[in-house]
């Protein structure tokens, strides 16, 4: 038998579980999106995205690690041979993000420093965009920026720490710092923005119900994708951190506790934003609607303005940016650690060796990120992996099982063999047929957008390369490796 890796507690898997799933997408990701779906309206939809893909899927996933107890790639592999390539393209999709997200941190840590002086001053966007970033036109990369190079690098080696010390030591540690510490620098946050003046005006705006939207198909792709990204499925992921559950290990609980407090943090980060954005925008008399942002947007032009007009703004300030860098951080490491485990049993060769040389790379090609005409590349490679990457390497992962393997009752067989609850007759049907509809509808309405325009107007050379390249390089390198033995196969 194996000497697997194991998570020391129940707690330190679910605290990396969370850890993965509550990321920058909690804090700048939701609260945009429900507002612009609904307001209060939008909780339908995604309450019913929740429970019939987000839960399902993630139960599903933990299954996967939990039974076949290897990474994604190897786990796809034992399921059938046809599927292994679906595990690999996880991993190339995860290794891709990996490259951007430390990124986005270093940013963000930068960020965190600034707020005691406010270096961004009166113009935050043009700060950003052109002093801190030193921005060229898209497509064009000029020279490396020293202020996003450093503390990319420092990022760099705390995720290499942190993965080279293992699961337990390393992952398990270090969400059991993180985790805690998020939750208090960010309840801060809430506290302290629900209590200035005009915060009602923007809860009112967040919780507002526009009912007429609950017809609007686009509404419910944007719940479904909202659920996909915030409980990172589809990435490899949830499949590789239960790999490491003993085998006594509670799965569907698990599944309901980490998607509930995903959710809960989601709930908290949109009453956090939409109180600070009415204090903005009571402040400057503008309506909400005018100052409404997801995105490095919020966090980075909309964030530093709200900051500068508050009192004792360099503690908020530095808890905001802190808040980004913790839950940033432990996605980062979830997300590095699907291609360690991969490349560990695909070579056969030691954890250490697999961090070296798979942080190594991810390391160099994000430096790629830390020139000037990083922001556009960011923004260009984020999008496609988002809209190809998660919305149809779910759907062919779902269809795969459910259909192609029909793996779905040995799944249920298993997860109710070890779980608390057990699963009901709505579990296979969400994974049959509501996820794969859901998925399919969303494919067909990105691939219409991204065929007939240019995303952001941006050169189609540039798109293509970065864009389209990406997201069809990533399929490739799935199929081509799958061709390569793995050791010691039975
Ligand atoms: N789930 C994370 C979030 O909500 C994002 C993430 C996606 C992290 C994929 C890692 C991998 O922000």
């Amino acid at each position: 038998m194996e000497n697997r890796s194991q998570w020391g507690s129940r707690l330190g898997f679910l605290l990396a579980a969370m850890g993965s799933a509550i990321g920058l997408g909690n804090i700048w990701r939701f609260p945009a999106v429900a507002y612009e779906n609904g307001g209060g309206a939008f909780f339908i939809p995604y309450l019913f995205a929740l429970l019939t893909a987000g839960i399902p899927m993630l139960i599903m996933e933990f299954t996967i690690g939990h039974k076949y107890r290897s990474s994604s790639p190897r786990a796809f592999k034992r399921i059938s041979g046809g599927m292994e390539w679906i595990g690999w393209w996880q991993v190339a999709i995860s290794f891709v993000i990996s490259t951007y997200y430390p990124v986005i941190v270093a940013w963000a840590s930068m960020y965190a420093y600034f707020s005691f002086s406010q270096a961004w001053g009166s113009n935050p966007e043009s700060f950003f965009v052109n002093e801190f970033l030193n921005g060229t036109d898209p497509g064009v990369f000029g020279s490396v920026v020293p202020s996003v190079l450093i503390p990319m690098i420092l990022i760099w080696v705390v995720v290499f720490i942190i993965l080279f010390r293992g699961v337990k030591k390393g992952i398990e540690l270090a969400n059991r710092i993180c985790i805690p510490l998020l939750l208090v620098c960010f309840l801060l946050i809430v506290i302290r923005a629900v209590t200035l003046p005009g915060a009602l005006s923007g809860l009112n705006a967040f919780f507002a119900p526009d009912w007429s939207s609950i017809m609007d198909g686009s509404v419910w792709v944007a719940a479904y994708s909202q659920i996909f990204f915030s409980l990172s499925i589809g990435f490899a992921i949830m499949i590789t951190f239960s790999s490491y559950l003993p085998k006594k290990s509670d799965i569907t609980n698990n599944a309901f506790i980490t998607g509930f407090s995903n959710s809960s943090f989601e709930l908290l980060a949109g009453i956090g934003v939409f109180a600070a954005l009415g204090f903005m925008a009571t402040q400057t008399g503008q309506e909400i609607s005018e100052v409404v942002e997801g995105g490095i947007g919020l966090a980075f032009m909309v964030f530093p303005e709200i900051i500068s007009q508050m009192p004792a703004s360099a503690l908020f300030g530095f808890l905001f940016f802190a808040s980004l860098v913790l839950a940033g951080l432990s996605s980062m490491v979830s997300i590095s650690e699907t291609y360690i485990a991969g490349l560990q049993e695909k070579f056969n060769i030691s954890r250490r060796t697999s961090v070296l040389v798979g942080v190594g790379l991810a390391t160099i090609c994000s430096l790629l990120y830390a020139t000037q005409g990083g922001l556009t590349l960011l923004d260009t490679i984020d999008y496609f992996i988002n809209n190809y990457g998660i919305a149809l390497v779910g759907l062919i992962e779902v269809v795969g099982i459910a259909w192609y393997v029909r793996e779905l009752d040995n799944l249920q067989a298993h997860a109710d063999s070890v779980s608390d609850i057990l699963l009901g007759p709505w579990w296979k049907f969400s994974l049959r047929f509501v996820t794969p509809l859901v998925l399919g509808y969303m494919m067909i309405q990105n691939l219409r957008t991204d065929m007939t325009s240019e995303y952001m107007g941006y050169p189609r050379e540039f798109l293509f390369n970065f864009g389209w390249t990406v997201v069809i390089g990533a399929m490739v390198f799935g199929v081509l490796i799958t061709m390569k033995k793995w050791p010691n196969e039975k």
